[in-house]
């Protein structure tokens, strides 16, 4: 091959990686609206959560049980989640590029239909720095979530394992990955140290920062498992309780 057709083959492989740029943005928004509509589905045009045996959907944890309220009790939590992942630092890259092309891609100019670019320091993009805030009760939800996943374990005094408690107890590991390591989480334990090596307290901190940040490379893995095992559980569940499948348990 000559150098002229070399160079000829390399351009028109660049052409035809920038041809493709919209393939991400577009899967992304297919993934989005898969999920979101399920979890739509699930939680607003069912009234009650569902509920087998020691199964319980995680779209619904933690359990309330109030007389007042006459909806979905999910209703009173699903705010957590929603905000937390909505204000994710991975989802709103996604999401911006999905649905909004802003910009679509690396390296690809932007539809320019929006006059003046004010970054997320305005409303409504400034309420994305509500993420720090969404953290605090996204680990409470994440420990109700465990305890929930363990409590399959034992039903009507027996111990037991199913496929529901392994579903369950992976979900409840991903969505555990995906908040540790979150930007927020990883600076809120290593973030505003001015000296790593001046305390125990500070090199634990600093050590621990460390291996979250190796996590947090992986955030964009665990932000989509995580999100795909929550719907698989309550699909899961919800298939149970209708007696559409039985759900295989071992009891000792
Ligand atoms: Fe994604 Fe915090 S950055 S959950």
């Amino acid at each position: 091959m000559t150098a002229r057709q070399g160079t000829a083959r390399r351009g028109l492989g660049a052409t035809t990686r920038l041809d493709a740029w919209w393939i991400g943005p577009a899967l992304t928004g297919l993934g989005f609206a898969a999920l979101i509509g399920y979890a739509l589905w699930s939680v607003f045009i069912w009234s009650a959560p569902p509920e087998a045996g020691p199964y319980r959907s995680p779209f619904f944890s933690p359990r309330l049980a109030v007389d007042w309220w006459p909806l979905n009790p999910a209703l009173l939590t699903v705010w957590s989640p929603i905000g937390f992942r909505a204000t994710c630092y991975y989802f709103r890259r996604a999401y911006y590029r999905a649905f909004l092309a802003d910009p679509p891609a690396c390296a690809v100019g932007e539809p320019g239909f929006h006059l003046r670019y004010s970054g997320e320091t305005r409303l409504p993009f400034i309420l994305q720095n509500l993420h720090r805030f969404f953290l605090y009760p996204a680990i409470v939800a994440l420990v109700f979530q465990w305890i929930e996943a363990l409590l399959t374990l034992g039903h009507e005094g027996r111990w037991g394992f199913g496929l529901g408690s392994a579903i369950l107890l992976l979900d409840a590991a991903f969505v555990g990955l995906y908040v540790i390591s979150c930007h927020s989480f990883r600076h809120l334990v290593g973030g505003r140290l001015d000296c790593f090596s001046c305390s125990a307290v500070n090199r634990a901190r600093h050590g621990i920062w460390l291996r979250l940040s190796r996590l947090n490379a992986r955030h964009m893995a665990f932000a989509w498992i995580s999100w795909g095992l929550v719907s698989l559980a309550d699909l899961y569940v919800r298939l149970v309780a209708l007696g559409v499948i039985a759900d295989p348990r071992l009891v000792l």
